[in-house]
């Protein structure tokens, strides 16, 4: 599938496994394309490979920046009508063990940032347009030893949800992506502690293609065959 020509895009978490692809399949697809990232060296270079694409760096610990992205991104690209966002650190402890500031960590990581993005965007987007935020498939199956990172994206996924149920009128779709495990380290660099034993990843350009993208399209009512 294409995207309309004209349809413009932002990818928050770009510098990432999930939104460095997510952002490579909406550019094949014809969307005009600006990324968001924390390193500066991965967005420089993420940016290039895309053709010299608008880019803007943020830190989820300053929410405000968070929810000036998707103006930024409008006023960059003439508008804005699709917004990915792939953010997110992972922790494993036993919940005894988990020092306040990893917990704050997880939560404003995981969930405060991808809130506040998500706010910004809904100031700016108009009928048609849709945001895709990856929470994971840890919300419908909680682990031993994840409570603090399962409650931080649960939380996001509560707060989806609902906002969902608020912009279907205003025609703005809102898609809580529930991503399985996938085979790109993310579970193999937490903040804190170790992973769990996991069953075999996913192909993550697989698993972009099935669950970020395909319902994205669906949301926009793209057509035409890729
Ligand atoms: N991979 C999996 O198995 C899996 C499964 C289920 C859900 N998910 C979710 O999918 C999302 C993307 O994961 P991924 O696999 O692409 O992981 P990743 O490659 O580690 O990407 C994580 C992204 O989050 C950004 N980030 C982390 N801390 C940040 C901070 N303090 N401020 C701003 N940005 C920050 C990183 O920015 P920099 O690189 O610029 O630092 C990067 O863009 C996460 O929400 C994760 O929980 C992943």
């Amino acid at each position: 599938m294409v995207v309309d020509s004209g349809k413009r895009a932002l990818v928050v978490g770009a510098t990432g496994s999930v939104g460095g692809l997510a952002a490579e399949a909406l550019r094949a697809r014809g969307a005009a394309t600006a990324l968001a990232g924390r390193n500066r060296e991965r967005l420089v270079q993420r940016a290039e490979l895309m053709g010299g694409c608008p880019y803007r760096r943020f830190e989820a610990y300053d929410l405000a920046s968070c929810a000036g992205l998707a103006p930024w991104a409008r006023d960059v690209l003439g508008g804005l009508d699709v917004v990915v966002v792939a953010v997110g650190a992972a922790g494993f402890s036993v919940a005894r063990d988990v020092p306040e500031e990893v917990s704050e960590h997880l939560l404003t990581v995981n969930a405060q940032a991808p809130m506040a993005v998500v706010r910004g965007a809904l100031r700016v987007l108009s009928t048609g347009s849709a945001v895709s935020v990856v929470t994971g498939a840890i919300v419908d199956r909680p682990m031993l030893e994840t409570a603090d990172y399962a409650a931080s994206k649960t939380a996001l996924a509560t707060w989806l949800a609902v906002v969902g149920r608020e912009t279907r009128r205003a025609g703005i779709s809102v898609l809580d992506v529930r991503m399985p495990h996938l085979a790109n380290g993310f579970a193999e660099r937490p903040v804190m502690g170790h992973a769990p034993v996991l069953p075999a990843g996913l192909d993550p350009a697989e698993a972009v293609e099935t669950h970020v993208i395909a319902p994205l399209m669906a949301s926009l009512g793209a057509a035409a065959p890729r």
